[in-house]
């Protein structure tokens, strides 16, 4: 990526760092106790995490007692969950390597055909096919730069033939073209936007394991399906409608396009898929209108980093070159310079369209026809993911979703109808109560209501009305005024965030909830920007360390884990503890107080899922520039698994190089897992020691492309014993 241009009013980021700091409040309760018990300097000496060691261990880890139905023996009949393989040891090579007794096979590559009479065909699924379809001819293809992902099961064969959706994140342009076709600077050629938008999105493919060769394969079936940045979809919930979300494409603000980098996901108990929109701010440029709330707290700038899809070439006549464009699809391509073209009033032009971004979008994988629903009652950020806690009859559903940049928050949004499975559907997602948390130095939390209705939020938005710079104190919101109304909090629900007090947190990716033990799972995958990285400049970073977040620009990350008081997901208070400091052997802890070791020593951990006998699954992103610096040690990207109970972590799996391994479900007898490669040799151009041919090989012309990867035990077995 190249650098981002600061939006008005912004720290600037340090040199390599192109996420723009977009916290600037004043939380800082922690921090203030480390730096009047230690000084800086022994923190910045390492001495850290044996202060936080004394200073935090006690109290959080009393506060989180266990009940004893947590133990393996009382989980429901189930085996308990302890780890049946060998670790495996540091894989640095362009393959795939995996525990003894295990086979992981490639499957939906980029640029394979799921719909149409190719599908199947050998010869439609390489490198040069790839390359050389047009973009019409994407938009029947497995995208790019697979993430998250569920396994439908169908009822008839639930463990060998259901519907996979699955995101496919961004791309790396250059691939989608033969070398030296792609255009990186200036007016980009139509074509070539119109690929790039239908690599995007999502792919809704069936699948089924062949009885002869025990084989996952695509089904030619009418529920194959893509949606990418230029599908159709409609707004629900409290801000459908709003002045927010009015553009010249939908004057009453209830319809938009598309999805747009689609990360982790969930599911409902419905049976719909959950995709969700996290690194959205950078595909727009907003010119000279950065200063918006809504644009600048999300870090929307004023040129586009990503692929130039604000700037399609003039044709001939003056025209721009949209092929796409209809009556029906206006500005297709030009929406995103969203700072352009102003018009009289917000419906003659797109300066709301980078509202339409940061949602979670609700897809019914059974109905092809179905128009994909933005649900706006569960707040507008850089979603990762959105994680169900299992349904109970007669309770809220609650679902968990993480922001993910550096110094965002952790939210929960709890619905006001209460489940029954007879009438459950997306309608509950369109009333209820969005959280943010708040994770206290002693070991307990609490959720904050942002909520209009709720009088604390009520009272701290009239605080910070009256006093704005005790939110944000460098003055950056001096005029702050409220929220018009609920719709404007969704939309704007990380300065909601901010006015409750929530705890800005080192990167909240992944949440996975133990079944037995309702335990909930959270990733904070690394922040450089936690803490003073470097005291004596001018304008140390905003936000310290904390008993949550207890490294300073935190390299390696961790797993923090909670339980709701009383074991209701919709509880408002909680009681939390680290789960497991990730890093090299001496930088890292694990539950039993051990560092990390050869057999499972990782970084940055990212996606995460607890299967059905209470295994916590581990896969890792460490981005391109941590494995050019950390290659040697650490290896290519990883699959781990965990012990809840005893906090015992092993290596299951390490991918090709310069992939991250994202995406994680099963079918439902567990014998069947399916992970992804994302981005196979990122990062080469820079660190040849990243480039990868997988899964294509000698075939691949040199380039790697995202793939599934699906995992079986030789034996037959259950996945992890
Ligand atoms: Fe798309 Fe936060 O990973
Ligand atoms: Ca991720
Ligand atoms: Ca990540």
């Amino acid at each position: 990526m190249t650098t981002r241009t600061q939006p008005q009013g912004f720290r600037p980021a340090d040199a390599g760092n192109d996420e723009p700091e977009t916290n600037l409040t004043a939380h800082t309760s922690f921090g203030a106790v480390v730096a009047r018990r230690y000084s800086r300097r022994d923190v910045l000496q390492g001495g850290l995490s044996a202060a936080l060691a004394t200073l935090f261990a006690a109290p959080v880890l009393g506060a989180f007692a266990r009940p004893a139905e947590a133990s393996g023996a009382a989980m429901g009949g189930l085996p308990a969950a302890k780890l049946g393989f060998e670790a495996i040891p540091i894989y640095r090579g362009d393959a795939v390597s995996i525990a003894r007794g295990y086979t992981a096979r490639p499957f939906l590559v980029a640029g394979e055909p799921i719909i149409g009479d190719r599908v199947g065909e050998a010869s439609a699924n390489s490198v040069a096919a790839f390359e050389d379809c047009s973009g019409t001819d994407m938009e029947k293809r497995i995208g790019s730069h697979h993430d998250g992902m569920h396994f439908f099961p169908s009822s008839e064969a639930p463990n060998h033939r259901g519907v996979m959706c699955l995101n496919h994140e961004y791309i790396d342009p250059y691939k989608l073209f033969p070398r030296g076709a792609w255009v990186a600077e200036g007016p980009r050629p139509g074509e070539q936007i119109r690929k790039g938008i239908a690599a995007h999105g999502v792919s809704v493919v069936a699948i089924e394991r062949g009885a002869e060769d025990g084989n996952w394969r695509i089904v030619k079936s009418h529920l194959n399906r893509r949606i990418t940045p230029e599908t159709p979809v409609v707004f629900s919930g409290p801000a459908r409608g709003s002045a927010l979300l009015r553009t010249k494409y939908s004057p009453d603000g209830t319809r938009t396009r598309g999805t747009l980098n689609n990360c982790a996901n969930g599911h409902t108990p419905w049976n719909t898929y959950l995709t969700c929109e996290e690194n959205w701010a950078s595909y727009f440029a907003a010119g000279k209108e950065t200063s918006r709330r809504e644009l600048r707290r999300y870090a929307v700038c004023e040129h586009s980093d990503r692929y130039g899809w604000d700037q399609p070439a003039i044709r001939p006549g003056g025209r721009y070159d949209e092929p796409t464009a209809s009556e029906t699809n206006p500005d297709p391509y030009r929406r995103f310079a969203c700072g352009e073209d102003l018009g009289a009033d917000a419906t003659e032009d797109y300066r709301n369209e980078p509202n339409c971004q940061g949602w979670v979008v609700e897809i019914d994988p059974f109905d092809p026809d179905s128009t994909p629903v933005k649900r706006t009652a569960l707040g507008r950020f850089a979603h990762e993911g959105c994680t169900a806690a299992p349904a109970r009859e007669g309770e809220p559903l609650v679902f968990y979703s993480g922001d993910d940049a550096m110094n965002q928050y952790m939210f929960k949004f709890v619905t006001r109808e209460r489940y029954a499975a007879t009438t459950a559907g997306g309608h509950m997602l369109d009333s209820g109560t969005l959280y943010a948390a708040r994770f206290d130095a002693d070991g307990h939390g609490a959720w904050l209501a942002l909520d209009l209705a709720d009088p604390v939020f009520e009272s701290a938005v009239a605080c910070a009305i009256k006093d704005p710079r005790s939110v944000w104190p460098g003055g950056h919101y001096d005029d702050f005024a409220g929220f018009s109304d609920q719709a404007d909090v969704l939309v704007n629900a990380r300065l909601a965030a901010d006015v409750a007090g929530a705890t800005p947190m080192d990167r909240p990716e992944w949440c996975a909830i133990h079944p037995q033990t309702g335990e909930v799972y959270l990733s904070l995958t690394n922040n450089e920007n936690r803490g003073a990285a470097d005291p004596s400049a001018e304008e140390p970073r905003p936000v310290p360390p904390d008993a949550a977040n207890p490294r300073l620009a935190s390299e390696f990350g961790h797993i923090i884990r909670w339980r709701e008081q009383d074991g209701r997901h919709d509880a408002t208070r909680f009681s939390w503890e680290i789960f497991v400091l990730c890093g090299p052997p001496d930088d890292s802890r694990t539950l039993a107080g051990e560092p990390l070791d050869a057999d499972n020593m990782h970084a940055s951990p990212d996606g995460l899922r607890i299967d059905s006998r209470g295994l916590l699954w581990i896969q890792t992103d460490m981005g391109d520039t941590q494995q050019a610096k950390e290659h040697a040690r650490f290896g290519n990207n990883q699959l781990l698994a965990a012990d809840p109970d005893s906090g015992e972590i092993r290596r299951f799996l390490q991918g090709c190089r310069g992939q991250e391994i994202t995406g994680i479900t099963a079918t439902p007898d567990e014998r069947t897992l399916f992970i992804n490669l994302q981005h196979p040799g990122e990062g080469s151009e820079a660190t040849p020691i990243l480039a990868s041919t997988y899964p294509d090989g000698p075939r691949s012309r040199g380039r790697g492309r995202s793939c599934m990867l699906v995992i079986n035990k030789d034996d037959g077995g259950v996945i992890g014993t």
